[in-house]
C-alpha cells in the first residue's frame, strides 16, 4: 500500500511541509519511510540517524506531534489513511529539513561536577558497595541521549529558559553522580541555583517520551528535589548550618 508524509523541508531562513507518496510493508518502520523517500523522490532531504536499532539516540524527531526515534517508530502504529506529519525537534535550532543542532546539551554536560570518588575502602584500592545502591542508579545509565526529554519539556520547548535549566535529561545524569554509592561531590548548590531544578513542575512528560523507559520525574528529579529542599529549606538544619557558621 501507499502512504503519504509530510514532511518538514528548510533550515533556519524558513521553509515548508513537502508532501511524499511512498509504498509502505509490514514491519517498515518511520526512518525506513524516510530513507525511500530520500531514495526515490529527495536525494536532498536531511535526516541524521546512525544505528536504526534504538540505542544510538540521533534519529529523534517529531511524528504526528510527538517527540519520538523514528527507528523505533512503527508505521503499523500510525494512522496511515492520513498523512504522517515529520518535523524536526522543536526545542533546538534548525540546521537542515529534520536535522537540529543539538549541541547546547553537550556545553551543558560539560558544566555538572564529575564522577568524585571517596577513598578505597580496602587496602588493595577497591571499594565495597551495596547491591540495592547500584541498581538505584543502574536504570539512570540506560540513556542514550536522544534528547526527546528536552524536547518535550516545557520549561525548554515553550520557556525556552536554556540559561537557567539543564533539562531532565540532565537532571537524570546528576542523579546518577549524585546516588552513586561512591560519589562525594557535593551538587546541590548547583542544582538549586545554576542548574535550575526548580523550574521542573513535575509535569512527567519527559517520562512519557523515554525510549528506555527510564522513570525521570519519579526516580530521578523528585528525589533531587527532595535532597535540595533538605538541604536548603529544612528548618532545623537551617539553625544548625547557622550555628556551625558562627
Ligand atoms: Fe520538564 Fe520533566 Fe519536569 S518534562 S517540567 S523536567 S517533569
Amino acid at each position: 500500500m501507499k502512504a503519504d508524509f509530510h514532511i518538514w523541508r528548510g533550515d533556519a531562513s524558513g521553509g515548508k511541509f513537502e508532501m511524499y507518496s511512498t509504498e509502505v510493508a509490514e514491519g517498515m518502520v518511520v526512518l525506513d519511510a524516510v530513507h525511500q523517500i530520500q531514495a526515490e523522490q529527495a536525494n536532498d532531504l536531511a535526516v541524521r540517524w546512525n544505528c536504526k536499532a534504538g540505542k544510538c539516540g540521533s534519529c529523534s524527531a517529531e511524528v504526528n506531534g510527538l517527540p519520538k526515534l523514528m527507528c523505533m517508530t512503527r508505521l503499523s502504529e500510525l494512522p496511515l489513511d492520513k498523512p504522517v506529519l515529520l518535523q524536526p525537534l522543536k526545542a533546538f535550532p534548525l540546521i537542515k529539513d529534520l536535522v537540529t543542532d543539538v549541541s547546547w546539551n553537550y556545553s551543558v554536560k560539560k558544566k555538572i561536577k564529575k564522577f568524585k570518588p571517596r577513598a578505597p575502602d580496602a587496602k588493595d584500592g577497591t571499594w565495597r558497595m551495596y547491591q540495592q545502591d547500584i541498581d538505584r542508579v543502574q536504570e539512570f545509565r540506560k540513556c542514550i541521549e536522544c534528547f526527546l526529554c528536552q524536547d518535550v519539556c516545557h520549561v525548554l520547548r515553550e520557556h525556552q529558559l536554556y540559561d537557567r535549566f539543564i533539562g531532565p535529561r540532565f537532571l537524570v545524569y546528576t542523579a546518577a553522580l549524585e546516588m552513586h554509592p561512591l560519589d562525594i561531590e557535593d551538587r546541590m548548590d548547583d542544582l538549586k541555583k545554576a542548574n535550575g531544578i526548580g523550574y521542573c513542575n513535575i509535569t512527567k512528560c519527559c517520562t512519557s517520551v523515554c525510549p528506555e523507559d527510564i522513570t525521570i520525574t519519579d526516580n530521578a528529579i523528585i528525589p533531587l528535589k527532595e535532597r535540595v529542599a533538605d538541604r536548603f529549606y529544612d528548618p532545623v538544619k537551617r539553625l544548625f548550618r547557622l550555628f556551625r557558621s558562627k
